[in-house]
Formats: C-alpha cells, structure tokens, sequence
C-alpha cells in the first residue's frame, strides 16, 4: 500500500524482532535508511543484507521509534513487547499510529501521559477503533451516549463449551474473516481480543466502561457503531481489510484516493447479523473487561497473562478452555496498585507470566515450561 502513494509517504526505517529474510526483503523493496532487528541474539550474515543502516537490539527499536527524521511511527509489534516504542514516539511528539493494542492496554496511564507530556497524536489502527474514530469527525464527543464494537465471533462461534474444550491450535488459527498475526488470531478465537479492544476504547476515547460494548457481528463488514444521545447510530462498513484503518491512520482526517482498495457492494455484504457474547463460553472476553474496570495494574495482569496463556496453547502445553482458567487464578493472585512508571508495568506483567507458567507446570507435571 506504502508503495502506491510514493509522493506521499517515504519510509526512513523498519523493525523486525528475528525475521531477518523478511525484513531483508521488505528494506530491498521500500529502501529504508534504517533496518532495525529486536534481537540481537539471531544469526545475521551481514554481507547479505541489502543497503541500510542495520542496528540491532531493543533500544535501537525504541530510538527508531523516536528518529527526528520520522513523522509517524507505525507500531504493529504483538504483546506488551511493544510499549517502550509506544512511550517513546509520544513522548517525542510524533503521530503513533497504533496497531499494538497490548502497549496501550498493559501501560494506559503512561501512554496517555506521554502524548501529554511530548504532545504525540495517538491514532489507532484496530479497524474497530478507526472506525470509531471516523464516525466520530465533526461531532461532539459529549453527544456520545455509547460505543458498540463489532467481534467476528472467531471460528468457534457456534461451538459448545463441550466441544470448546478440545479444539486445537491448527484449528484456532483459521479465522473466517481476517487474516492476521498468530497472537492475535488466538485472541480472536477466545475474544480476549475485544475484551483488549475495550480496555482500548476506555484509554482512546475516555468513555466510562459503561458505555463501550461489544456484539458478535460474523460478517466482519460494520467495523464498530457510535450511537448518540439523540438516539442516532453511525456505523462504518467496509469488506475486511487491514489496508483501509492502516491507510486512514497514516493520512487522518485527510482521506487519500487509493483505487486499489475493493470498492463496497451492499448485495455482496448482505446479510448482516448480530449476535450477543457468550460470556460463559468466552470466559476471556469477561475477564479482560474486568480487569480494565479494575484498572491500574490489573489490564496489565490481565495482558501479561493472556499472552503466556496463548504461547501455551499454541505449544500445546494447555487447552483451548485452560486459557481462561489460568488467566483467571494470574487475576484473583495480584493486588492492583497504581501505575506510575514503566517498571509498575513491568513487575505486574512479570509477576503475571510466573504465575500462569507455575500453575501450568503443577497441572501438567510432565509437560515442561
Ligand atoms: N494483523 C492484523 O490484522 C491486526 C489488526 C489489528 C491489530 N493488530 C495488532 O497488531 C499487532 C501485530 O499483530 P500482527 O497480526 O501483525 O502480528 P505478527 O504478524 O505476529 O507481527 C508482529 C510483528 O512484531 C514484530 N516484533 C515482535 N516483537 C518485536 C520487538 N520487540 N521489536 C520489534 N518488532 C517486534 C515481529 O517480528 P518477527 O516477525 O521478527 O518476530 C512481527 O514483525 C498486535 O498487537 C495485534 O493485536 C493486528
């Protein structure tokens, strides 16, 4: 998409955490001055590398984040990995465009503080939360009576708890409507995806809890609803893709003319459903939307616990119902205190993993962790 607007946008640099090839191949397509690898660890033959400057290591990811040279910074690292980037191009003025939900939902406070204190822009990428934004231009934001966000449902939609109990990984991973990251399609298939999607919305927009909600829409063609106090309902719509969010993130409030884009068809997007959560058999949806009513340190618990949760299912170690369940005892386990620094953040999230991954190994003796 980058590549179709050239007058617009010129990319100063890119970062991977240990898909080197893939980095490679996207630096020799989009000639970035800066390459950037996370770890620091992975084999790298230099002399194959195509022309950049190649720095390697966190920090350098965080000092790309916040490169004088760089107008906006397109977050998409997965899980809280990403919240130093986040803070930095903030507090460093610059627009966050923002698909890394997990930095907003584990760091919040700070997040908000940065663009306070540096005077960045946080625009989301989550097509939910464009879409949100966009029905938001030219009205009030007092006039707001709630927010309704759309779920796919995931492929398990229809599913028994029963029968939720032993799908696997392989058939988690195939999502009916969009396709993405690993993480994140887990995410969906249990919905703590828009249970992080929630907690989300509350920092983005500052709404009470109570007037964010969430509805199973299968089609994936209304990206979210804004309702007003009159009584009156925008709704954005469009086939799923991520182009569109991506492309308004970068361009906001200005839209640009992109005729690659599929063009809306009603008939081909009929039917529309809509469809209540299930929180008993989504069990994560609930927990997420309880630890961001908790909040300070509990969204990030709740993260933190999520993410290890998910590496456990997808290593097989735990099933697809166990995510919940040790979620959950990571919850009921931490005393919540306020976040006031990054560290805050790091010790709840620390503290999280070490519960989930000792829980795990006392229910599972013989599977390592
Ligand atoms: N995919 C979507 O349609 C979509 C939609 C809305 C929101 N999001 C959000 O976007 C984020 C990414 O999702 P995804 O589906 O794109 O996941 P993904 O395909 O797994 O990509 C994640 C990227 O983050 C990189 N990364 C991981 N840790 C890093 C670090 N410490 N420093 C720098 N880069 C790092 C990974 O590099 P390596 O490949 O080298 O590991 C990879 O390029 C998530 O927060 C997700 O919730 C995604």
């Amino acid at each position: 998409m980058i590549s179709r607007h050239p007058d617009r946008f010129r990319v100063v640099g890119l970062a991977a955490n240990r898909s080197v090839e893939e980095l490679a191949a996207l630096v020799a397509e989009h000639t970035p001055d800066i390459a950037v690898l996370a770890n620091a660890e992975v084999p790298v033959a230099r002399s194959d590398l195509p022309p950049a400057d190649w720095e390697f290591g966190h920090d350098a990811v965080v000092a790309l984040a916040e490169h004088p040279d760089v107008d906006v910074v397109v977050n998409a690292v997965v899980g809280a990995a990403g919240l130093a980037s986040t803070i930095a191009a903030l507090r460093s003025g610059k627009r966050l465009a923002l698909a890394n939900k997990e930095s907003l939902v584990a760091g919040g406070p700070l997040v908000t503080a940065a663009a306070e204190e540096g005077g960045g822009e946080l625009v989301p990428i989550d097509s939910e939360h464009s879409a949100i934004l966009q029905c938001l231009q030219g009205c009030d934001s007092a006039a707001v009576a709630r927010i309704v966000l759309t779920a796919s449902g995931g492929p398990f939609r229809t599913l028994s708890l029963h029968e939720l109990a032993t799908v696997t990984p392989g058939q988690a991973l195939e999502h009916p409507t969009w396709n993405m990251g690993a993480k994140i399609t887990i995410d969906s298939a249990t919905l703590a995806n828009k249970a992080l999607e929630v907690i989300e919305a509350y920092f983005l927009y500052g709404l009470p809890y109570d007037k964010i909600h969430a509805v199973v829409h299968p089609q994936s063609i209304v990206h979210s609803f804004v309702e007003f106090v009159d009584g009156s309902v925008l709704a954005q719509m469009g086939f799923p893709t991520m182009e569109l969010p991506i492309l308004f993130a970068l361009t906001y409030p200005e839209r640009l003319a992109d005729t690659e884009l599929r063009t809306f068809d009603p008939v081909k997007a009929s039917p529309l459903t809509f469809d209540e959560i299930d929180v008993e058999r989504f069990r994560l949806f609930a927990l997420g939307v309880e630890a961001g009513r908790a909040g300070g340190t509990m969204p990030a618990v709740f993260n933190a616990a999520n993410e290890t949760a998910v590496t456990l299912f997808m290593e097989g170690r735990i099933g697809f119902l166990e995510m919940g369940e040790v979620v959950e005892t990571a919850m009921s386990r931490h005393s919540i205190s306020a976040i006031q620094e990054v560290a805050d953040v790091l010790e709840a999230d620390r503290e999280a993993r070490d519960v989930v991954r000792k829980v795990t190994a006392a229910e599972h003796p013989t599977s390592p962790t």
